[in-house]
């Protein structure tokens, strides 16, 4: 039991106790849908990066943020959140919320888990694009497995204050300073502003070139243990107001441990997914997995700046099921865990699960969950015998690994 091990794109790892993994998640692993030609999250990533290569130049011309799309998602606990400030109690950490190999490696939760090493090796300007996985519900925006863009700049007090005459008096860091809402304790006040100037400016322009120039868009500020201050970037796009990207300034505690400490840095990270489906009217995040042709063939163009909507191929009827049970008394549940183990039974004949009820009995005071399951595959129509037998499975299953109560 003890000796079980894994293999991951082509490495051996042990097992243990925090293992969760699943076999669907794993067959994820490789697909590398961010390089692979034409497809639509490749083609906004070469937008991006497009951009940052327009924007920052250096005095002959040539780009200076250099882009790396090709590192393994496997990593460790360190690099996905020790390195970077992230508390040990904190929730992102939990069993049910990120895929563990075991205990001290896991499929990483977010890009930011290269960051400090990447800024180790002396790079000052980057970008770093993959795949990440995280567990969470299930509809139309959630998939276990979704891409990020990560990037970095790290400035001299000479670059931040490149068009200043007389930078004599000024700074980039003081001593004994203060923690507010505003700045890091040991950063001067000018150099966050310049440097959150810079980074708003960037990240809107970003915003233009991918909306359009009159895209309504709004600033909230945000909570990340590895940058402050922090804000997210949300645009208004069909009524209503989508959150793209997290970003801020970068904890200088983590320039320090890399060597970085005359440096001050901003970063940010957003996700593709959910501005393809934007920008290309793609009504259900499954759909970027799709291996059939009627889905890509709708984004061979040569020209990443092409304007293209998605016409669905056909709508297939959906079907749904509910499903109630009663929570076990001794052991811990998370909805995570149903919701992981729907999508091993149903895999991508699973539209949505919602928890529709929740309640508990008057007298066993026992709490009860009640979820509707909705079947519809992108690609083709369901027969009720399918999904009568793939509910019947899920029923199984949930009584036998999750130790519910089938009601
Ligand atoms: N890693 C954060 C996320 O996944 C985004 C982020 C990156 C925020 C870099 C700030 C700086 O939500």
């Amino acid at each position: 039991e003890a000796s079980k091990e894994i293999i991951l794109l082509g490495h051996k790892y042990p097992t243990d106790e925090w293992t969760n993994v699943t076999p669907r998640v794993i067959s994820k692993l490789g697909r590398n849908l961010h390089i692979l030609l034409y497809h639509p999250l490749s083609l906004i990533r070469q937008r991006i990066v497009n951009y940052f290569y327009l924007q920052f130049h250096n005095r002959i011309g040539n780009p200076i943020f250099s882009v790396y799309d090709n590192l393994s998602p496997i990593v460790t606990v360190e690099q996905n959140f020790d390195s970077l400030l992230v508390p040990k109690n904190h929730p992102s950490r939990n069993k049910t919320d990120c895929y563990y190999i075991n205990r001290d490696t896991l499929l990483r939760a977010h890009m930011t888990a290269h960051q400090t090493e990447l800024i180790s090796m002396g790079l000052n300007n980057f970008l770093v694009v993959g795949d990440v996985y995280r567990r969470d519900e299930i509809d139309s925006t959630h998939y276990p497995a979704f891409h990020q863009v990560d990037a970095v700049r790290l400035c001299t007090k000479d670059e931040v204050f490149e068009n200043v005459k007389n930078t004599d008096e000024l700074k980039l860091f003081e001593h004994r300073g203060v923690e507010s809402n505003e700045k890091q304790g040991c950063h001067t006040l000018e150099s966050v502003k310049v440097m959150e100037h810079e980074l708003k400016n960037t990240l809107t322009g970003l915003a233009q070139t991918l909306f359009g120039s009159e895209v309504q868009y709004r600033w909230v500020e945000q909570y990340f243990p590895f940058t402050h201050p922090s804000w997210e970037l949300e645009v208004y796009y069909k009524g209503q107001w989508l959150e793209i990207l997290g970003c801020g300034i970068i904890r200088q505690e983590i320039l320090q441990r890399t060597g970085t400490a005359e440096r001050i840095g901003w970063a940010f990270g957003l996700g593709l997914e959910r501005l393809a489906m934007c920008l290309y009217d793609i009504p259900d995040i499954r759909l970027f997995w799709s291996k059939d042709t009627a889905f890509s063939d709708q984004f061979k163009t040569e020209d990443p700046n092409a304007i293209i909507k998605y016409k669905p191929i056909s709508i297939y009827p959906p079907c749904k099921s509910d499903i109630s049970f009663w929570l076990p008394e001794d052991k811990h549940y998370s909805s995570n865990d149903f919701y992981d183990l729907v999508r091993e039974v149903g895999g991508d004949r699973i539209q949505q699960v919602v928890l529709k009820d929740e309640f508990i009995h008057p007298t066993t005071k026992r709490l009860s969950h009640c979820y509707r399951i909705t079947y519809r595959h992108m690609e083709r129509t369901l027969s009720k015998l399918e999904v009568n037998n793939i509910h019947k499975q899920i029923k199984q299953q949930v009584s036998e690994k999750l130790h519910v109560k089938v009601r």
